[in-house]
């Protein structure tokens, strides 16, 4: 098994605050990896730590067994927790995912380009908003183009933060299709941030039960025992009792 991502001793200081202490994990090729951990525990900065958007205090990440600087940008995936688009934000959806291929707008699109964001639209079922502006989407239709921004380029590695906020069960199991179908194709990777802890069982084969610092991991079956739950949470609930993780934390 490769590790495609290794996560050693890692800290995290936001502020004045140590948000992340001492996580040590390895994620291998083909985990579908579910993050859980209740709201403010530090779920979204692991994933900006892996993606080299907050300073670690200490410890280090590898990505395939190198460093992140290292890694060609197309390699990996990310949806962000907050998503939201001005009313008035002069872009169609097409426009968003394209922005997935180049980073950048303007970008120079070939016609593979252009065969790309149709082919990945129609992945998510959002062929027929290619073309609608992003301020009027619904929250579930921000969800699917983002995650087809992050799926443009075939990343090995999939990050996403709580990809199924402001969607409803069907579009969450249609979600959770995409991605096992995303999952299917070799060498690809997923780490989703969520506090559903009862929908992620059925999909992740690992979790990581965070609060600062790493609980426990492994299958949902060992990882989510009331013991862990009961140190992760403070109870064993039902997961729909867990607040939603607020926008602004992202
Ligand atoms: N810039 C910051 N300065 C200080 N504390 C922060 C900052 N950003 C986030 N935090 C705090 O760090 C903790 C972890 O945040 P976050 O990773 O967003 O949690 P989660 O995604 O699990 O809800 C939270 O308690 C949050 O309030
Ligand atoms: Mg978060």
């Amino acid at each position: 098994m490769v590790n495609v991502i290794e996560i050693a001793n890692v800290s995290v200081r936001l502020g004045d605050f140590l948000a992340l202490r001492d996580i040590s994990v390895n994620i291998q090729t083909g985990d579908f990896v579910a993050i859980i951990g209740p709201n403010g525990s530090g779920k979204s900065t692991l994933l900006r730590a892996i993606l080299g958007l907050v300073p670690l205090e200490s410890g280090r990440i590898k990505i395939f067994d190198k460093e992140l600087r290292m890694i060609p940008p197309e390699w990996i995936g990310y949806v962000p927790q907050l998503k939201t688009v001005d009313r008035n934000f002069p872009a169609v959806t097409c426009d968003l995912v394209t922005s997935g291929i180049h980073r950048s707008w303007p970008g120079i699109l070939t016609k593979k380009d252009h065969e790309s964001v149709s082919e990945v639209l129609a992945m998510v079922g959002a062929e027929h908003l290619c073309h609608k502006p992003l301020g009027q989407l619904s929250g579930g239709e921000l969800q699917r183009v983002y995650l087809a921004r992050a799926l443009v380029r075939k990343p090995k590695i999939l990050l996403l933060d709580e990809p199924a906020t402001g969607i409803d069960a069907v579009g969450e199991d249609y979600m959770y299709s995409i991605l096992d179908e995303h999952l299917e194709r070799a060498d690809t990777t997923v780490l989703m941030v969520t506090h559903d802890w009862l929908t992620a069982r059925h999909h992740a084969n690992r979790v990581l039960l965070i609060n600062h610092k790493l609980i426990a991991e492994g299958p949902p079956s060992e990882a989510l025992n009331d013991k862990h739950l009961r140190a992760a949470f403070g109870h064993v609930g039902h997961a729909h009792d867990q607040p939603c993780d607020g926008a602004s934390d992202v």
